[in-house]
């Protein structure tokens, strides 16, 4: 008898670091699962993945802002392939601006996706997640900018810093029951992440407006260096071997070092203050 395979969960799955991360694990031999609110995309991931690889896979368009979207397609991953070993929340969107041009609005789109539907997916999946045994992951997509935060993305940040919050949460909660949770820090890819983001963004929240004196006030203040800017593939190549030592935290590339280091001194020499007062 054949044991079944280990089952991936990708949301995002149908572009850049989704697809990339799906490729991976059919890689590992994982049967595999691509999410997204754009069902094509979606559904061609889990086509080439299939191929490449010669796993089963199943796609579904979710909407990773609607709980019940969320649960639909955790059903539908439930019925094809029949659990979930390694979930991978990784939707996020994008929304450039100062903090005093950013709208109602687009705080709440950036929430709602970034924050609330990380939360959502890891609520959906758990269930499944704690029905089987052995090697089971939980990965959640922050970004480099929490380590090196830059201006004219403040929401966006937030809604990172709420991604690794939630994570270091998660690990602390799910650690006795052996579930590993990694945090993700992607450096900035060559994806399709502003167009997507602006394509998914719902039409009742007005369009997404990028204005270029954003990104050039962020590029200024966090300037670019030599392989700041990476593919998705490459940004991973390291994530199964963090996945396998049950890391908390996966860096992918980028010159973003120094500046975490002045964030860690600087609470460092918080602390010395405080023990000193
Ligand atoms: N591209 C970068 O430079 C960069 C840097 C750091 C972190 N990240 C993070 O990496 C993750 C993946 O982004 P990417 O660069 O691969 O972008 P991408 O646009 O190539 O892929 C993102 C996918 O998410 C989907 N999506 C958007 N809103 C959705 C929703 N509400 N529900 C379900 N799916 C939705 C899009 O359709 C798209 O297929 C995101 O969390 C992003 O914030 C990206």
């Amino acid at each position: 008898m054949t044991s079944s395979p280990q089952v991936a969960v990708v949301t995002g799955g149908g572009s850049g670091l989704g697809a990339a991360l799906c490729n991976l694990f059919a890689g590992k031999g994982f049967a595999v699962a691509a999410l997204d609110i754009d069902g094509d995309a979606a559904a061609r991931t889990a086509t080439e993945v299939a191929e490449a690889h010669g796993v089963a896979s199943t796609s579904a368009r979710v909407d990773v802002g609607d709980a019940a979207s969320v649960a639909a397609g955790a059903e539908h991953v439930r019925a094809t392939l029949g659990g979930c070993d390694v979930l991978c929340a990784n939707v996020g969107v994008q929304q450039f601006g100062a903090v005093d041009a950013l709208t109602e609005q687009d705080w709440q789109w950036l929430l709602n996706v970034n924050v609330g539907g990380s939360v959502r997916t890891v609520r959906e999946f758990l269930p499944m997640i704690r029905e089987r045994g052995g090697f089971r992951r939980i990965v959640l997509t922050a970004s480099s900018s929490v380590l090196a935060p830059s201006v004219r993305l403040a929401g966006y940040q937030t809604t990172k810093f709420a991604v690794m919050g939630f994570g270091e949460t998660l690990r602390l909660e799910l650690a006795a029951e052996g579930i590993g949770v990694t945090v993700l820090f992607p450096g900035g890819m060559m994806t399709r992440h502003l167009e997507s983001s602006a394509a998914a963004r719902p039409a009742d929240l007005g369009e997404s407006v990028l204005r270029q004196e954003d990104l050039e006030a962020m590029l200024a203040s966090a300037p670019m260096g030599d392989g700041d800017l990476a593919t998705a593939e490459h940004a991973i190549r390291n994530l199964w071997a963090d996945l396998e030592a049950d890391e908390p935290y996966c860096l992918t590339h980028g010159s973003h070092r120094p500046v975490w280091q002045q964030r860690r001194d600087a609470i460092d020499a918080a602390f010395d203050r405080m023990e000193r007062s």
